[in-house]
């Protein structure tokens, strides 16, 4: 028995480290405590506030205790029954006063943080409007007013509200940008009278330019977790040129082997994917203009360097699977193995022609460099 409950409590340093370790803690690009937004510094403010009156509330009531403990202990042979206090005015007035006037204060700066938060952009004329529309397993970020699609990595210029409406292609995910910004869900909804329903609407904004990972934060299939994109935040400037490469068409093959390449890509890629960033019609797969640059490979796989993402492109256009459990559902878009459908040759071209698929902006390098 005693045995026993020593073992139990040994895994209470385990979990601590576990839990510190699931928070993230750290990294600075996922870290909530490291607010580079006006919505994580306003939540980071609003944890921060209650996190003082608790630990004050905490200290009066201990030190209460204490001094109650201590002073008004039983003497030995004294049988005698204290003085009684119920039905005192005075006492029952200061302890319902105390949290009424915490509450309170608590009640209006979360009211008003909230207010402001949800504040509406849709109309504002510097704000940059942006679409989120959630797949299993990707994210697809459409610009309506620039005329851009791009997936995966999203470029936003720091410093501009960057006004949002999200839903989902399939099943509920959320949108969660530790650093800049709270959680917000993306609903499959659908289209009634030419208007998409059920689509979420809010606004977030970096203050400083970096590097800063998003993730899923709803659980929605086998490679959830594996579901992250990036916000990348240029000044206005550089996002202002990001913007008009992007809107260029993409580059004419500049070598025979790009050409095969090409032509790989048409034959087994195109039915799905495009590779010019204003290509807008609804496709099953990622916009794939500017993978050239993107910070990591299906979201996930290391693009560090030329030879890492030739390694990851490679990884993934062969065995999708491998890197992202899709789902075994009939019906559902899937990314299909190409690894019996390419030979050496074929692959080596395709892989030449993706890199090569990149505009003259590059994305600031992370102290990790992916
Ligand atoms: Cu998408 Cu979890």
């Amino acid at each position: 028995m005693r045995k026993g409950r020593f073992k139990k409590w040994n895994f209470v340093p385990i979990f601590t480290l576990l839990a510190l370790a699931l928070a993230g803690c750290g990294d600075p690009r996922v870290s909530a405590l490291v607010p580079q937004g006006s919505n994580a510094r306003e939540s980071l403010y609003l944890i921060k506030l209650s996190a003082y009156i608790m630990f004050g509330v905490m200290a009066v009531v201990i030190l209460l205790l204490a001094v109650v403990l201590i002073r008004f202990r039983a003497k030995k042979d004294d049988a005698s029954i204290p003085k009684q206090v119920e039905g005192s005015n005075l006492l029952e007035f200061i302890w319902t006063s105390i949290p009424v006037l915490i509450i309170t204060v608590l009640a209006v700066v979360t009211l008003n943080l909230t207010f402001s938060m949800a504040q509406d952009h849709s109309d504002d004329p510097n704000a940059l409007k942006l679409e989120v529309i959630a797949h299993q397993y990707w994210w697809e970020f459409r610009y309506p007013d620039l005329g851009i699609v791009t997936a995966q990595d999203l470029y936003i210029p720091a410093g501009k509200k960057i006004s949002v409406e999200l839903y989902s292609a399939d099943v509920i995910h959320s949108f969660w940008v530790p650093a800049l910004t709270g959680k917000m869900d993306t609903n499959p909804g659908y289209i009634k009278d030419g208007i998409r329903q059920n689509v979420n609407r809010f606004s977030f904004d970096a203050e400083t330019t970096g590097v800063f990972l998003g993730k899923c934060a709803e659980l929605c299939g086998p490679s959830h977790p594996l579901m992250e994109f990036k916000v990348i935040a240029l000044s206005e400037d550089e996002f202002n040129r990001w913007a008009e490469r992007m809107k260029e068409p993409p580059a004419k093959a500049a070598s025979a082997q790009v050409q095969a390449g090409e032509q790989v890509f048409q034959q087994n890629c195109m039915s799905c994917h495009a590779v010019d960033a204003t290509d807008t019609a609804n496709r099953p797969g990622p916009n794939l203009a500017n993978i050239g640059n993107r910070l990591t490979i299906a979201g996930v796989l290391p693009a560090g360097t030329d030879e890492e993402r030739a390694e990851s492109l490679k990884k993934w256009i062969e065995e999708p699977n491998r890197t992202k459990p899709q789902n075994d559902v009939p019906g559902t878009v899937v990314m299909p193995p190409f690894k019996d459908r390419l030979n050496a040759e074929q692959m080596d071209d395709l892989l030449r022609y993706l890199m090569e698929q990149k505009i003259d902006v590059t994305p600031p390098k992370t102290a990790k460099g992916n």
